[in-house]
């Protein structure tokens, strides 16, 4: 896709229906978050983890649903991104990059998308035992996902006909 018509179709998806997403997009989606700026290039300082398994994506929604927080847990893949090095603000910079590479590569593969934080900022501050789906080495912390599926289409956005700055813009 044309990178303009990919940013005009980007959108946070939070309605996702039953169907599978296939390995192999999957693989795409993280070679493309590997691929991020990080800063010092300390691609070693993160982890992506792959949930899909709906026992696992199950454990992850029983913390969202007591929270009631986020609507965005109906999705059928969500990849965590954890650091090692989240005192040192950058870390959370490197992690936003790569969230964000992935979520245009799943837009560009049809894929509804949502970047997560706020359950996630939930589950670390609780030290819930939900955690251990993630299954971290030592001194690794999840700081954000990108929940991944097929958008309900009814509910989906229609791609932005034109593309305008929603950030104020100044110039000197
Ligand atoms: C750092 C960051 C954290 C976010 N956290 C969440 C979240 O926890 N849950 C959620 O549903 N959406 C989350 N979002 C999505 C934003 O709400 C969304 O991007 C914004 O409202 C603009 O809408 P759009 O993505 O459809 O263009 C987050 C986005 C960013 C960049």
């Amino acid at each position: 896709m044309d990178f303009l018509d990919l940013v005009k179709s980007r959108y946070s998806c939070r309605a996702y229906t039953d169907q599978p997403v296939a390995d192999h997009l999957i693989d795409e989606i993280l070679a493309v978050g590997g691929n991020a700026p990080v800063g010092n290039g300390a691609y070693d300082s993160l982890i992506f983890t792959v949930v899909k398994s709906e026992s696992a994506l199950n454990r992850i929604r029983e913390f969202s649903a007591k929270t009631g927080r986020d609507r965005s847990l109906g999705a059928k893949v969500i990849i965590f991104v954890s650091s090692n090095n989240l005192e040192n603000l950058i870390s959370y910079e490197n992690v936003a990059c790569a969230v964000d590479h992935m979520a245009l590569a799943a837009s560009n593969l049809g894929l509804g998308n949502c970047y997560l934080y706020g359950f996630i900022r939930d589950m670390v501050q609780e030290n819930t035992p939900q955690l251990d789906v993630l299954d971290l080495p030592e001194g690794y912390v999840p700081a954000a996902a990108l929940g991944i599926g097929y958008p309900v289409q009814s509910q989906a956005k229609l791609p932005k006909t034109e593309l305008i700055s929603k950030v104020k813009i100044n110039r000197v």
